[in-house]
C-alpha cells in the first residue's frame, strides 16, 4: 500500500502502544510521520518514534527549524490520513472546538484529509458529558473513531470503557480508510445488537449477559464499508457507533417492530441476544414479598423470532440474512440446525461458555456455517471479526447478484 499517514501521538500511557502501530503500519508499506504533543513526550521519547518511523518527529508549532523544513499546513496535507492515537480528552476537546494553540491542534484544523481518532482515557473522563458532547460533535464533523475498548486501565485500579483500541484494530481501521474501498456503498443494512430486557414488573426484568460489542462492531464496520446502516440495539453500556443510525429498544417485541420499520433492506445481521421468552404479563406494580405466601411463579411465553421473521418474510426478505448462534456445547451442530430452522443464509456460531470469556469480552472465535459448509476463523478481536464478516458479506452479496 503506497500511502502515508500522519500519526499525532497524544499524552497518555497508551502512547507506548503506538510504537507497535508504527512498526506494523510500515510492515504493510504505509509510511508514517509523527507529531507528538508536549504531553506525549512525557510518556515516550520523540527518538523512539523517529527511529521506528524513519522520519523526523514534529513537536513544536513555533519551532523555526521545523517550520523552515515543513510547516504545519504541509504536514497536514502531505498525508493521506491523519491518525490521532491516543486521542486524549484534551485533543478531542481541542478539535471539537477548533482550537489551534498547539502543533497537533493546528495540523488537525488545517487538514483536508480524513481523521481517525483512537480515544484513550480514564472511563470517567470518557463518560463525562463534556467528552460525550465532543465525541458527538467530532462524529458529526466526519471524524472516524476506532475504540475505545473496555478493560483494565493501566494507570489506576479502575476498569471500564476507555482503553485505547489495540494496534491491530487501529491498523485495520487505517487500512479500511486508506483503501477507500466501499464495497457496500448503496446497500441498506439492519443490524440487531445487545440483549433484550423483558419486564416482570416496573423494576425487574429478564435479561442476559450480551454486551452488544460484536453487533456494534459489525454496524461500525459495515458503515465504514459504505453501507447505510440502522442498528437496532437493546440496552447496552457501550457508545453508539459513529456513522450509524441507532434505534434503542428494550424488549424483543420493540426490536421486531423497529426492524420491520427498516424494511426493505439488502442485508440483515441479527447479532442481538434476543430473550427467547418473556413473562406472560408485566405486573403493574412492584411485586411484594408477602409474609408466609410462597414465592410467585413466572409463566413465560415465547418471544417473536426476529431472525426467522426476516429470513422467511414473504415480500420483503433481505437478499442476505445472517444470524448468530451463541452456544455452550456442540456449537457447529446447533448452528447447522439453526440455519435450516430459521431459513437464513449464514450463521456465525461461537462458543459462549463462561470459560471462553467471549460474552462481554473483546475477543471472539467464530465458525461460519452456510449451505456451502463450515469455515472456522482464528481467535481475534471483535472489531477484526466484524471487518472480516463485512467483507465476506459483500462477497456473498455480489455472488448472489450474479446468480440472480
Ligand atoms: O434461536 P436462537 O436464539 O438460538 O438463535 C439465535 C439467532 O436468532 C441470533 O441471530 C439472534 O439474533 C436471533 N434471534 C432473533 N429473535 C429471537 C431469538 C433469536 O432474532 N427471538
Amino acid at each position: 500500500m503506497n500511502k502515508r499517514i500522519l500519526l499525532i501521538v497524544g499524552g497518555g500511557i497508551a502512547a507506548y502502544k503506538c510504537l507497535e502501530l508504527v512498526r506494523r503500519a510500515r510492515d504493510k508499506g504505509i509510511a508514517v510521520r509523527c507529531v507528538m504533543s508536549e504531553a506525549a513526550q512525557q510518556f515516550v521519547t520523540p527518538l523512539s518514534f523517529a527511529s521506528l518511523s524513519g522520519d523526523t518527529v514534529y513537536t513544536d508549532l513555533f519551532s523555526l527549524n521545523e517550520e523552515s523544513e515543513i510547516g504545519h499546513i504541509r504536514l497536514s496535507r502531505e498525508a493521506d490520513l491523519i491518525v490521532v492515537a491516543p486521542a486524549t480528552a484534551d485533543l478531542m476537546a481541542k478539535l471539537a472546538n477548533g482550537m489551534a494553540d498547539s502543533l497537533a491542534g493546528a495540523v488537525l484544523l488545517a487538514t483536508d484529509k480524513p481523521v481517525l481518532m483512537a480515544p484513550a482515557m480514564n472511563p470517567r473522563m470518557w463518560a463525562h458529558p463534556a467528552t460525550r458532547r465532543n465525541a458527538t460533535q467530532l462524529a458529526a464533523d466526519g471524524v472516524h473513531f476506532v475504540g475505545p475498548n473496555s478493560g483494565e486501565m493501566a494507570e489506576s485500579n479502575e476498569a471500564g470503557e476507555g482503553r485505547m483500541a489495540e494496534p491491530a484494530e487501529i491498523l485495520a481501521a487505517i487500512e479500511g480508510l486508506l483503501s477507500g474501498d466501499k464495497p457496500l456503498a448503496g446497500k441498506r443494512m439492519i443490524v440487531t445488537s445487545g440483549p433484550t430486557h423483558e419486564p416482570i414488573d416496573p423494576v425487574r426484568y429478564l435479561a442476559n449477559r450480551s454486551s452488544g460489542k460484536q453487533g456494534h462492531a459489525i454496524a461500525a464496520a459495515a458503515a465504514a464499508a459504505g453501507a447505510e446502516v440502522t442498528l437496532v440495539s437493546g440496552p447496552v453500556s457501550i457508545a453508539d457507533p459513529a456513522g450509524v443510525h441507532v434505534i434503542h429498544v428494550e424488549t424483543a417485541r420493540e426490536m421486531l417492530a423497529a426492524v420491520e420499520e427498516c424494511l426493505p433492506a439488502d442485508i440483515a445481521v441479527c447479532a442481538a441476544a434476543v430473550a427467547d421468552w418473556r413473562p406472560d404479563s408485566e405486573g403493574a406494580q412492584k411485586m411484594k414479598k408477602d409474609g408466609d405466601k410462597a414465592a410467585p411463579g413466572l409463566t413465560l411465553v415465547e418471544n417473536p423470532d426476529i431472525l426467522l421473521t426476516l429470513a422467511r418474510h414473504h415480500t420483503l426478505r433481505p437478499t442476505l440474512v445472517v444470524g448468530f448462534a451463541a452456544e455452550t456445547e456442540t456449537v457447529i451442530d446447533h448452528a447447522k440446525a439453526k440455519l435450516a430452522r430459521k431459513g437464513c443464509d449464514l450463521i456465525v456460531a461461537n462458543d459462549v461458555s463462561h470459560e471462553t470469556g467471549i460474552m462481554g469480552g473483546d475477543r471472539n472465535r467464530v465458525h461460519l456455517v452456510s449451505s456451502q459448509g463450515v469455515e472456522s476463523w482464528d481467535d481475534m478481536d471483535k472489531a477484526a471479526v466484524a471487518a472480516r464478516l463485512v467483507s465476506r458479506i459483500s462477497e456473498l452479496l455480489s455472488t448472489s447478484h450474479k446468480s440472480d
